[in-house]
């Protein structure tokens, strides 16, 4: 059984806990914790795990087998390199660090101890967004055309990244997910800060990938609603990801095809007579089953380390998303 031990027990480490504690085939020897309070809040719910505010403590630990880093984005650069190489495998959420240089450092650093390093971009464990992937991939959209994102909410403000590093880095590694890691032709952002003096609330992102797909993603934590969508426009049909509504997924048979009034068959190329044919068909609503995204994250973690297999969030997918965002 895999020995796992966590850093950072803030507002989002508590779900991994949770997920880590309830793995049967892992147990986890340690929480570290800079902030007292964090440290009692998980002894009052965990007894038997042990508490501490040292790192040295789980990487001088020859039981602990690999570590979870969820701690701000600042020190995960730093607590990845010491966790490897004192040998641990790591599980670094996201983003993995704050730049291109840093990850493939990780990287480097991983190849040479033999050890998994793996980007916690929790979506891409999601049933909802493999559904659309796997749509995208039987080809049962079409070409797609463009894809666009919203990630809003009335907070949570963080005073140590923007609105885009704190958002984005799920939606891009969606979107990268969906487009098989394509380099994007171009990017281009624009954000504004109202509320903090150089932390943007609100960003408009903008990707131009080959084929001329193209990207728009949204995020903002100064909005009035909480929005989680996702709308991805193909030749033949259109999709609809909505991870708060019960339907997360609405496929629509929907499209304008281009033909020419004179003849019966379809003419592109045909200019003179353009007319359209606007398709408007059913909206299907599949069943997805669904499983919590970190449970099946921290089993992908799992079977890399034990199997051996490759990390569909390791470095060149964590490396994507970073070089997108730092544009
Ligand atoms: N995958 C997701 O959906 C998701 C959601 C929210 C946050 N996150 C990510 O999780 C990470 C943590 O975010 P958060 O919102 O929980 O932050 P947070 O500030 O609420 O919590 C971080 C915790 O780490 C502790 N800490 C900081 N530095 C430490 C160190 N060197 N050693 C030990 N403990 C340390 C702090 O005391 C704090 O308790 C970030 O990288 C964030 O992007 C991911």
């Amino acid at each position: 059984m895999l020995k796992i031990a966590q850093i950072g027990v803030g507002y989002w480490g508590p779900n991994i806990l949770r997920n880590l504690v309830e793995n049967k085939r892992c147990r986890v020897t340690a929480a570290v914790d800079l902030a007292l309070e964090r440290r009692d809040y998980v002894h009052r719910l965990y007894p038997a795990i042990k508490v501490t505010d040292s790192i040295d403590d789980v990487l001088q630990d020859p039981e602990t087998d690999a570590i979870v880093i969820a701690t701000p984005v600042a020190s995960h650069f730093d607590l990845a390199m010491r966790a490897l190489e004192a040998g641990k495998h790591v599980l670094v959420e996201k983003p993995m660090a704050r730049s291109v240089a840093e990850v493939e450092e990780i990287g480097r650093l991983a190849d040479k101890k033999k050890r998994v390093a793996m980007a916690g971009h929790t979506f891409l464990f999601n049933a909802a967004v493999r559904y659309v992937k796997e749509l995208i991939d039987s080809g049962g959209l079409g070409n797609i055309r463009y894809i666009y994102s919203h990630r809003l909410n009335l907070g949570r403000i963080r005073t140590d990244v923007d609105a885009l590093w704190n958002f984005a880095p799920h939606d891009i590694s969606i979107i990268q997910y969906w487009l098989n890691n394509a380099t994007p032709i171009s990017v281009v952002k624009r954000g504004v800060d109202f509320i903090q003096k150089g932390i943007d609330d609100v960003v408009f992102m903008n990707i131009l990938y080959p084929d001329r797909i193209m990207a728009n993603i949204h995020v903002s934590w100064l909005d009035p609603n909480k929005v989680r969508s996702m709308t991805v426009v193909g030749s033949k049909k259109m999709v609809v990801y909505d991870d708060v509504a019960d339907n997360k997924v609405a496929i629509y048979d929907k499209g304008i095809d281009r033909m020419a009034v004179l003849g019966k068959d379809m003419d592109y190329d045909n200019q003179r007579f353009p007319a359209f044919n606007y398709r408007s068909g059913d909206v299907l609503l599949p069943k997805i089953d669904f499983q919590e995204p970190l449970k099946v994250e921290i089993d992908h973690f799992i079977d890399c380390i034990e199997q051996g297999i490759p990390c569909i969030t390791g470095i060149e997918h964590a490396k994507k998303v970073i070089a997108i965002l730092a544009s």
